[in-house]
């Protein structure tokens, strides 16, 4: 590697932010020199905490002014794409923005046309793809530990978007990342919910057909518990995965084995590989393709829910389809009054 250490600024120093500030702490070849977020108490509290002197409340001013080689985007979800964009548009090594990748696929596709064209590396924070359990149960899989891998079924909650989007990159991940070919779903609305500003519905349900057969089911706040992980079924065994491990039960064994996660920085681990992926020592293992497929999912569901029709892939409506059925009135609202089921990080006046 070069004698210099790669140059990180950080856009949104809030809760993820210090999760990214942990990863980088723990790669020698990068430095963490600027940060950003337009609440002035939230940004020195996190500059203090790393070390960080420049400090910026206007996150482009901070990319104009600063010579960067990586940026973490860190904000709320709406604020993705944008300021991905800005940061390609400095022409930096890499991105490592948080999911969803974004809430639409136009902006997704923005988001990868301003990469390819300055050049830039984008990432998504789809860290569990860093977890020891996850990667084992796709290796397991691909073994053919558990035989064809017939079905997925994963519960997740707050909206599609937010928990969800880690859970049907999940789907992708222990599968060896396949293409999703068709989607179903549903979605109920009759609050106006949000998560982090960006329109949410109260209740889902996606089914999805990936290559090679797999189904994929999703149930968001339908029936719990909504946890990470998922239980894969196989034509001859079955994987049931939470974050603390992968528990196999095949046609060779007679019981349950427990295989743990190690427990290691997964943001510390997906630091190192953008790292790697700048010096082309390998390819980012959560590159942005895989973040924009999961967003696809998400849309495909909602657009299924709009059409009343079984979404065959590439999705080629580009808002999202839930913002275009509450804007026209399809999810007319029976309980009324907005509300943010994260309004309790909201940073009072200084907002
Ligand atoms: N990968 C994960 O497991 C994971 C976990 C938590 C959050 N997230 C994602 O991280 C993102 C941020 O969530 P959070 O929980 O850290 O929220 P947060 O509210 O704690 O932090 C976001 C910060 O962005 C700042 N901000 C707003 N506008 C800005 C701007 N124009 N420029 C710079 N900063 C700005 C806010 O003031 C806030 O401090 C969300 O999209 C969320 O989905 C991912």
């Amino acid at each position: 590697m070069s004698e210099r250490k790669y140059r990180v600024g950080i856009i949104g120093s809030g809760r993820i932010a210090n999760a990214h500030a942990q990863g980088y702490q723990g790669v020698d070849e990068v430095e963490m020199v600027a940060a950003s977020d337009p609440v002035q108490s939230v940004l020195d509290n996190f500059g203090q905490q790393f070390g960080i002197e420049n400090r910026y409340l206007d996150a482009r001013e901070m990319l104009a002014q600063e010579d960067l080689d990586i940026i973490s985007v860190a904000t709320w979800h709406k604020l993705h794409a944008p300021m991905t964009i800005a940061a390609c548009a400095q022409q930096v090594k890499a991105v490592l923005c948080e999911k969803p990748m974004a809430t639409s696929l136009g902006e997704c596709n923005e988001m990868m046309t301003v990469a390819q064209r300055n050049n830039v590396k984008v990432a998504i924070a789809h860290q569990r793809r860093f977890n020891s359990a996850w990667t084992d149960a796709r290796q397991l899989i691909a073994e053919g530990a558990i035989g064809e891998p017939k079905q997925i079924v994963c519960r997740g909650g707050q909206g599609l978007l937010n928990d969800c989007s880690h859970l049907f990159d999940m789907m992708r991940y222990v599968l060896s990342d396949p293409r999703a070919e068709w989607v179903i779903g549903n979605v109920e609305r009759k609050t106006e919910r949000y998560e982090r500003e960006t329109p949410i519905e109260d209740r889902s349900a996606g089914i999805i057909g990936f290559e090679g057969g797999c189904i994929g089911m999703l149930l968001q706040e339908i029936a719990g518990p909504n946890y990470q992980g998922g239980i894969i079924y196989g034509s001859d065994g079955i994987i049931d995965l939470t974050e603390q491990r992968a528990r196999l039960l095949n046609n060779k064994a007679t019981d349950w084995e427990d295989r743990p996660s190690d427990g290691s920085n997964q943001h510390v681990a997906q630091a190192r590989e953008l790292v790697d992926w700048i010096e082309d020592r390998t390819v980012h293992r959560g590159q942005a393709e895989h973040g924009m497929a999961a967003v696809e999912i998400i849309m495909a569901i909602y657009e299924s829910a709009r059409m009343h029709e079984v979404v065959q892939m590439p999705v080629r409506t580009y808002c999202s389809p839930l913002e275009l059925m509450i804007d026209n009135g399809d999810l007319p609202v029976e309980r009324p009054g907005r509300y943010d089921i994260r309004s309790f990080l909201l940073h009072g006046e200084e907002m």
